[in-house]
Protein backbone atom coordinates (compact mmCIF):
# COMPACT_ATOMS: atom_id res chain seq x y z
CA UNK A 1 0.00 0.00 0.00
CA UNK A 2 1.29 3.89 -0.63
CA UNK A 3 2.62 5.84 1.87
CA UNK A 4 0.19 8.74 2.72
CA UNK A 5 1.73 12.31 1.77
CA UNK A 6 1.73 14.12 4.88
CA UNK A 7 0.07 17.76 4.85
CA UNK A 8 -0.19 20.98 6.68
CA UNK A 9 -3.97 21.02 7.07
CA UNK A 10 -3.86 24.21 9.29
CA UNK A 11 -1.86 26.92 10.74
CA UNK A 12 -2.04 29.76 13.18
CA UNK A 13 0.26 31.63 15.64
CA UNK A 14 0.08 34.17 18.49
CA UNK A 15 2.64 36.58 20.13
CA UNK A 16 2.41 38.67 23.59
CA UNK A 17 1.02 41.71 23.11
CA UNK A 18 3.77 43.54 24.64
CA UNK A 19 6.48 45.00 21.58
CA UNK A 20 9.50 46.04 23.07
CA UNK A 21 11.59 49.00 20.55
CA UNK A 22 14.41 49.80 20.15
CA UNK A 23 14.55 52.64 21.87
CA UNK A 24 13.52 51.00 24.76
CA UNK A 25 16.50 48.64 24.71
CA UNK A 26 18.64 51.74 23.99
CA UNK A 27 17.52 52.67 27.59
CA UNK A 28 19.01 49.50 29.00
CA UNK A 29 22.26 48.63 26.99
CA UNK A 30 24.40 50.37 25.16
CA UNK A 31 23.08 50.45 21.59
CA UNK A 32 21.37 52.25 19.18
CA UNK A 33 18.23 52.12 17.35
CA UNK A 34 20.69 52.32 13.73
CA UNK A 35 22.83 49.33 14.53
CA UNK A 36 20.24 47.07 15.73
CA UNK A 37 18.57 47.85 12.16
CA UNK A 38 21.91 48.48 10.21
CA UNK A 39 23.04 44.88 11.49
CA UNK A 40 19.80 42.37 12.03
CA UNK A 41 16.92 44.87 10.31
CA UNK A 42 15.00 44.31 13.58
CA UNK A 43 12.55 47.24 14.83
CA UNK A 44 10.73 45.87 17.68
CA UNK A 45 9.91 42.39 19.44
CA UNK A 46 7.30 40.78 21.60
CA UNK A 47 7.70 39.63 25.28
CA UNK A 48 5.42 37.15 27.14
CA UNK A 49 3.96 38.96 30.18
CA UNK A 50 5.06 37.62 33.75
CA UNK A 51 2.11 35.27 34.12
CA UNK A 52 2.81 33.70 30.25
CA UNK A 53 4.64 30.36 30.12
CA UNK A 54 5.44 29.07 26.70
CA UNK A 55 2.57 26.61 26.99
CA UNK A 56 0.20 29.60 27.51
CA UNK A 57 1.39 31.28 23.91
CA UNK A 58 1.53 27.47 22.37
CA UNK A 59 -2.22 26.87 23.56
CA UNK A 60 -3.38 30.10 21.58
CA UNK A 61 -1.30 29.78 18.47
CA UNK A 62 -2.60 25.99 19.01
CA UNK A 63 -6.11 26.38 18.62
CA UNK A 64 -5.87 28.91 15.55
CA UNK A 65 -4.54 26.25 14.02
CA UNK A 66 -6.89 23.91 14.99
CA UNK A 67 -10.15 25.88 13.77
CA UNK A 68 -8.34 25.90 10.54
CA UNK A 69 -7.85 22.22 9.81
CA UNK A 70 -11.48 21.88 11.57
CA UNK A 71 -9.78 19.33 13.95
CA UNK A 72 -10.58 19.23 18.42
CA UNK A 73 -8.35 18.85 20.66
CA UNK A 74 -10.07 15.47 20.74
CA UNK A 75 -8.98 14.55 16.93
CA UNK A 76 -5.22 14.92 18.13
CA UNK A 77 -3.22 12.08 18.44
CA UNK A 78 -0.08 13.56 19.21
CA UNK A 79 1.60 16.76 20.16
CA UNK A 80 4.76 17.86 19.65
CA UNK A 81 6.45 21.11 20.77
CA UNK A 82 9.61 22.35 19.38
CA UNK A 83 11.18 24.34 22.21
CA UNK A 84 14.28 24.99 24.09
CA UNK A 85 12.34 27.75 26.47
CA UNK A 86 9.89 25.07 27.79
CA UNK A 87 7.56 25.60 30.93
CA UNK A 88 9.47 23.60 33.14
CA UNK A 89 13.10 21.35 32.54
CA UNK A 90 10.68 18.54 33.00
CA UNK A 91 7.69 17.21 32.05
CA UNK A 92 7.19 18.59 28.48
CA UNK A 93 5.73 21.71 27.52
CA UNK A 94 3.92 19.24 24.96
CA UNK A 95 2.69 17.57 27.98
CA UNK A 96 0.89 20.71 30.01
CA UNK A 97 -0.35 22.11 26.31
CA UNK A 98 -1.74 18.23 26.25
CA UNK A 99 -3.33 19.18 29.82
CA UNK A 100 -4.31 22.82 28.81
CA UNK A 101 -6.14 22.26 25.20
CA UNK A 102 -8.11 18.86 27.04
CA UNK A 103 -6.83 15.90 24.79
CA UNK A 104 -6.04 12.92 27.09
CA UNK A 105 -5.61 10.50 24.54
CA UNK A 106 -2.93 12.77 22.67
CA UNK A 107 0.88 11.33 22.92
CA UNK A 108 3.13 14.50 24.08
CA UNK A 109 6.66 15.13 23.67
CA UNK A 110 9.09 18.43 22.97
CA UNK A 111 11.82 18.33 20.32
CA UNK A 112 15.34 20.36 21.15
CA UNK A 113 17.03 21.50 17.96
CA UNK A 114 17.15 25.35 18.59
CA UNK A 115 15.81 27.68 15.86
CA UNK A 116 15.59 24.56 13.53
CA UNK A 117 12.59 22.98 16.20
CA UNK A 118 9.73 23.22 13.76
CA UNK A 119 11.46 22.11 10.93
CA UNK A 120 13.08 19.08 13.05
CA UNK A 121 9.27 18.60 14.21
CA UNK A 122 7.80 18.63 10.54
CA UNK A 123 10.15 15.99 9.70
CA UNK A 124 9.74 13.49 12.34
CA UNK A 125 5.91 13.98 12.06
CA UNK A 126 5.06 13.47 8.53
CA UNK A 127 7.59 10.57 8.78
CA UNK A 128 5.29 9.36 11.54
CA UNK A 129 2.26 10.27 9.50
CA UNK A 130 3.33 8.46 6.03
CA UNK A 131 3.79 5.30 8.22
CA UNK A 132 0.63 5.34 9.30
CA UNK A 133 0.93 5.51 12.77
CA UNK A 134 -0.57 8.85 13.57
CA UNK A 135 -3.41 10.67 11.94
CA UNK A 136 -4.02 14.21 13.32
CA UNK A 137 -0.50 16.28 15.01
CA UNK A 138 -0.44 19.35 16.41
CA UNK A 139 3.16 20.65 16.38
CA UNK A 140 3.99 23.75 17.84
CA UNK A 141 7.23 26.20 17.92
CA UNK A 142 7.01 28.08 21.16
CA UNK A 143 9.68 29.93 22.71
CA UNK A 144 9.83 32.35 25.81
CA UNK A 145 13.30 33.57 25.26
CA UNK A 146 13.36 36.75 27.35
CA UNK A 147 13.18 34.81 30.38
CA UNK A 148 17.10 33.43 29.03
CA UNK A 149 18.47 36.56 28.03
CA UNK A 150 21.12 38.86 29.79
CA UNK A 151 19.25 42.10 29.79
CA UNK A 152 23.01 43.39 30.49
CA UNK A 153 24.75 42.04 27.19
CA UNK A 154 23.82 43.81 24.22
CA UNK A 155 25.55 41.57 21.72
CA UNK A 156 22.37 39.41 22.57
CA UNK A 157 19.45 40.80 24.14
CA UNK A 158 18.80 42.89 21.03
CA UNK A 159 18.25 39.85 19.11
CA UNK A 160 15.39 38.02 20.40
CA UNK A 161 11.41 38.16 20.98
CA UNK A 162 9.01 35.73 22.22
CA UNK A 163 5.87 34.20 20.26
CA UNK A 164 4.12 30.28 19.22
CA UNK A 165 3.62 29.07 15.91
CA UNK A 166 1.22 26.11 15.04
CA UNK A 167 0.17 23.52 12.55
CA UNK A 168 -1.99 20.49 12.35
CA UNK A 169 -0.45 17.49 10.03
CA UNK A 170 -2.45 14.66 9.17
CA UNK A 171 -2.52 12.86 5.30
CA UNK A 172 -3.21 14.49 2.58
CA UNK A 173 -6.00 14.89 0.79
CA UNK A 174 -4.66 15.76 -2.70
CA UNK A 175 -1.50 16.84 -4.60
CA UNK A 176 -0.97 19.20 -1.63
CA UNK A 177 1.51 18.00 0.99
CA UNK A 178 5.38 17.78 2.11
CA UNK A 179 7.24 17.23 -0.84
CA UNK A 180 10.91 16.77 0.85
CA UNK A 181 12.54 17.72 4.28
CA UNK A 182 16.01 17.13 5.69
CA UNK A 183 17.67 17.39 8.54
CA UNK A 184 21.12 17.89 9.82
CA UNK A 185 23.48 18.90 12.68
CA UNK A 186 26.89 19.42 13.95
CA UNK A 187 27.44 18.55 17.53
CA UNK A 188 31.01 19.70 18.05
CA UNK A 189 30.05 23.31 17.31
CA UNK A 190 27.30 23.32 19.93
CA UNK A 191 29.04 25.88 22.21
CA UNK A 192 28.75 29.01 19.32
CA UNK A 193 25.12 29.21 20.74
CA UNK A 194 24.07 27.73 23.73
CA UNK A 195 22.91 28.19 27.53
CA UNK A 196 25.86 27.09 29.97
CA UNK A 197 23.91 26.14 33.41
CA UNK A 198 20.51 24.71 34.51
CA UNK A 199 21.75 21.30 33.49
CA UNK A 200 23.50 18.13 34.55
CA UNK A 201 26.46 19.78 33.57
CA UNK A 202 26.00 23.04 35.77
CA UNK A 203 23.29 22.45 38.05
CA UNK A 204 21.85 25.73 39.14
CA UNK A 205 24.22 27.06 42.08
CA UNK A 206 24.98 30.48 43.41
CA UNK A 207 28.49 30.15 41.27
CA UNK A 208 26.41 29.69 38.23
CA UNK A 209 24.00 32.83 38.68
CA UNK A 210 26.99 35.26 39.98
CA UNK A 211 28.36 33.75 36.55
CA UNK A 212 25.45 34.55 34.99
CA UNK A 213 25.53 31.00 32.93
CA UNK A 214 21.84 30.77 33.08
CA UNK A 215 21.58 33.38 30.00
CA UNK A 216 21.44 32.99 26.12
CA UNK A 217 25.14 32.56 24.99
CA UNK A 218 26.20 33.52 21.01
CA UNK A 219 29.15 34.04 19.18
CA UNK A 220 27.25 35.88 16.43
CA UNK A 221 30.23 36.40 13.69
CA UNK A 222 30.89 32.40 13.82
CA UNK A 223 27.18 31.68 13.73
CA UNK A 224 26.85 33.66 10.71
CA UNK A 225 29.29 32.22 8.71
CA UNK A 226 27.81 28.91 9.34
CA UNK A 227 24.06 29.72 8.98
CA UNK A 228 24.43 30.99 5.46
CA UNK A 229 26.51 28.83 4.43
CA UNK A 230 24.47 25.40 5.75
CA UNK A 231 20.80 26.78 5.27
CA UNK A 232 22.14 27.41 1.45
CA UNK A 233 23.15 23.64 0.92
CA UNK A 234 20.41 21.88 2.80
CA UNK A 235 17.78 23.97 0.85
CA UNK A 236 19.47 22.80 -2.49
CA UNK A 237 19.59 19.10 -1.66
CA UNK A 238 16.00 19.75 -0.37
CA UNK A 239 14.51 21.01 -3.72
CA UNK A 240 16.57 18.71 -5.61
CA UNK A 241 15.11 15.70 -3.65
CA UNK A 242 11.28 17.37 -4.29
CA UNK A 243 12.44 16.78 -7.83
CA UNK A 244 12.40 20.92 -8.37
CA UNK A 245 14.68 23.48 -8.83
CA UNK A 246 14.88 26.96 -7.37
CA UNK A 247 12.89 28.78 -10.22
CA UNK A 248 9.88 26.34 -8.94
CA UNK A 249 10.13 27.82 -5.62
CA UNK A 250 6.57 30.38 -5.29
CA UNK A 251 7.43 31.64 -1.58
CA UNK A 252 10.75 30.87 0.44
CA UNK A 253 10.10 31.00 4.19
CA UNK A 254 13.81 31.36 6.08
CA UNK A 255 14.28 31.11 9.61
CA UNK A 256 13.79 35.06 11.11
CA UNK A 257 17.13 35.33 12.50
CA UNK A 258 18.66 38.41 10.73
CA UNK A 259 17.58 40.48 7.95
CA UNK A 260 20.95 40.09 6.25
CA UNK A 261 21.22 36.45 6.54
CA UNK A 262 18.02 36.45 5.11
CA UNK A 263 19.26 38.57 2.68
CA UNK A 264 22.68 36.96 1.74
CA UNK A 265 20.70 33.20 1.65
CA UNK A 266 17.82 34.27 -1.10
CA UNK A 267 21.26 35.63 -3.22
CA UNK A 268 22.85 32.85 -2.86
CA UNK A 269 19.67 31.05 -4.05
CA UNK A 270 18.98 33.71 -6.35
CA UNK A 271 15.15 33.56 -5.74
CA UNK A 272 14.49 37.85 -5.44
CA UNK A 273 13.42 39.45 -2.66
CA UNK A 274 9.95 39.49 -3.74
CA UNK A 275 9.55 35.64 -3.36
CA UNK A 276 10.68 35.53 0.05
CA UNK A 277 8.65 36.52 3.59
CA UNK A 278 10.04 38.50 6.59
CA UNK A 279 9.18 39.28 9.66
CA UNK A 280 11.83 39.93 11.88
CA UNK A 281 11.46 43.46 11.40
CA UNK A 282 8.44 43.35 14.17
CA UNK A 283 9.99 39.90 16.23
CA UNK A 284 13.18 39.67 16.11
CA UNK A 285 14.46 36.22 16.35
CA UNK A 286 11.65 34.02 18.25
CA UNK A 287 13.49 30.29 17.33
CA UNK A 288 11.53 27.48 17.33
CA UNK A 289 8.46 29.78 16.63
CA UNK A 290 10.21 31.91 13.72
CA UNK A 291 8.74 29.68 11.11
CA UNK A 292 5.43 28.88 11.95
CA UNK A 293 4.91 32.01 12.92
CA UNK A 294 6.17 33.66 9.50
CA UNK A 295 3.98 30.79 7.62
CA UNK A 296 1.21 32.11 9.58
CA UNK A 297 1.36 35.44 8.60
CA UNK A 298 2.42 34.95 4.85
CA UNK A 299 -0.76 32.94 4.43
CA UNK A 300 -2.64 35.80 6.20
CA UNK A 301 -1.32 38.38 3.76
CA UNK A 302 -2.45 36.20 1.02
CA UNK A 303 1.13 35.39 0.09
CA UNK A 304 0.37 31.21 0.34
CA UNK A 305 -1.93 30.25 -2.43
CA UNK A 306 -3.24 26.73 -3.34
CA UNK A 307 -0.71 24.68 -5.65
CA UNK A 308 1.83 26.83 -4.83
CA UNK A 309 5.70 25.53 -3.83
CA UNK A 310 7.01 26.71 -0.34
CA UNK A 311 10.18 25.87 0.67
CA UNK A 312 11.15 26.91 4.30
CA UNK A 313 14.80 26.77 6.11
CA UNK A 314 16.06 27.07 9.16
CA UNK A 315 19.46 26.78 11.35
CA UNK A 316 20.37 27.00 14.89
CA UNK A 317 22.05 25.71 18.21
CA UNK A 318 22.91 22.49 18.25
CA UNK A 319 24.03 23.47 15.25
CA UNK A 320 21.21 22.52 13.63
CA UNK A 321 19.86 22.97 10.45
CA UNK A 322 16.82 21.62 8.07
CA UNK A 323 14.79 22.45 5.37
CA UNK A 324 11.17 21.33 3.99
CA UNK A 325 9.87 22.16 0.56
CA UNK A 326 5.80 21.66 0.12
CA UNK A 327 2.56 21.95 -2.05
CA UNK A 328 0.36 24.29 -0.03
O1 LIG B 1 18.89 31.96 15.26
C1 LIG B 1 19.97 31.12 15.42
C2 LIG B 1 21.13 31.54 14.69
N1 LIG B 1 21.61 32.83 15.05
C3 LIG B 1 22.00 33.64 14.09
O2 LIG B 1 21.84 33.32 12.95
C4 LIG B 1 22.68 34.93 14.46
C5 LIG B 1 23.89 35.10 13.60
N2 LIG B 1 24.66 36.28 13.85
C6 LIG B 1 24.21 37.55 13.62
O3 LIG B 1 23.07 37.75 13.27
C7 LIG B 1 25.20 38.67 13.77
O4 LIG B 1 26.49 38.16 13.95
C8 LIG B 1 24.87 39.64 14.95
C9 LIG B 1 23.65 40.46 14.61
C10 LIG B 1 24.66 38.85 16.21
C11 LIG B 1 26.03 40.63 15.15
O5 LIG B 1 26.32 41.32 13.96
P1 LIG B 1 27.83 41.43 13.46
O6 LIG B 1 27.80 42.29 12.28
O7 LIG B 1 28.35 40.03 13.30
O8 LIG B 1 28.52 42.20 14.63
P2 LIG B 1 29.74 41.74 15.55
O9 LIG B 1 29.31 40.72 16.55
O10 LIG B 1 30.89 41.43 14.68
O11 LIG B 1 30.02 43.11 16.32
C12 LIG B 1 30.44 44.28 15.64
C13 LIG B 1 30.58 45.41 16.63
C14 LIG B 1 31.38 45.02 17.86
O12 LIG B 1 32.15 46.14 18.25
P3 LIG B 1 33.73 46.22 17.86
O13 LIG B 1 34.33 45.01 18.50
O14 LIG B 1 33.76 46.16 16.37
O15 LIG B 1 34.13 47.52 18.45
C15 LIG B 1 30.35 44.79 18.94
O16 LIG B 1 30.82 45.02 20.23
O17 LIG B 1 29.30 45.80 17.13
C16 LIG B 1 29.30 45.80 18.57
N3 LIG B 1 27.96 45.44 19.02
C17 LIG B 1 26.99 46.35 19.21
N4 LIG B 1 26.96 47.69 19.08
C18 LIG B 1 25.80 48.32 19.34
C19 LIG B 1 27.45 44.21 19.27
N5 LIG B 1 26.18 44.30 19.66
C20 LIG B 1 25.86 45.62 19.61
C21 LIG B 1 24.69 46.34 19.88
N6 LIG B 1 24.71 47.68 19.73
N7 LIG B 1 23.54 45.74 20.25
Amino acid sequence: MAMPHAAILGIGAYAPSRVMTNAELEQKVDTSNEWIIERTGIEERHIAAPDEAASDLALKAARDAMAMAGVTPQDLDLIVCATVTGDTPFPSTACWLQSKLGAPQAAAFDIAAGCTGFLYGIHVVQNLIRSGAYKKVLLVGVEVLSRVLDWTDRSTCVLLGDAAGAAILGAAVDESGILASNIAADGDKGELLHLPAGGSRHPASHETVDGRLHYFKMNGRETFKHATRNMGEIAQKTLRDAGLGLGDVDLLVPHQANLRIITYLAKALDVPMEKVFTNVQRYGNTSSASIPLALTEAYKAGRVQKGQVILMVAFGAGLTWGATALRW
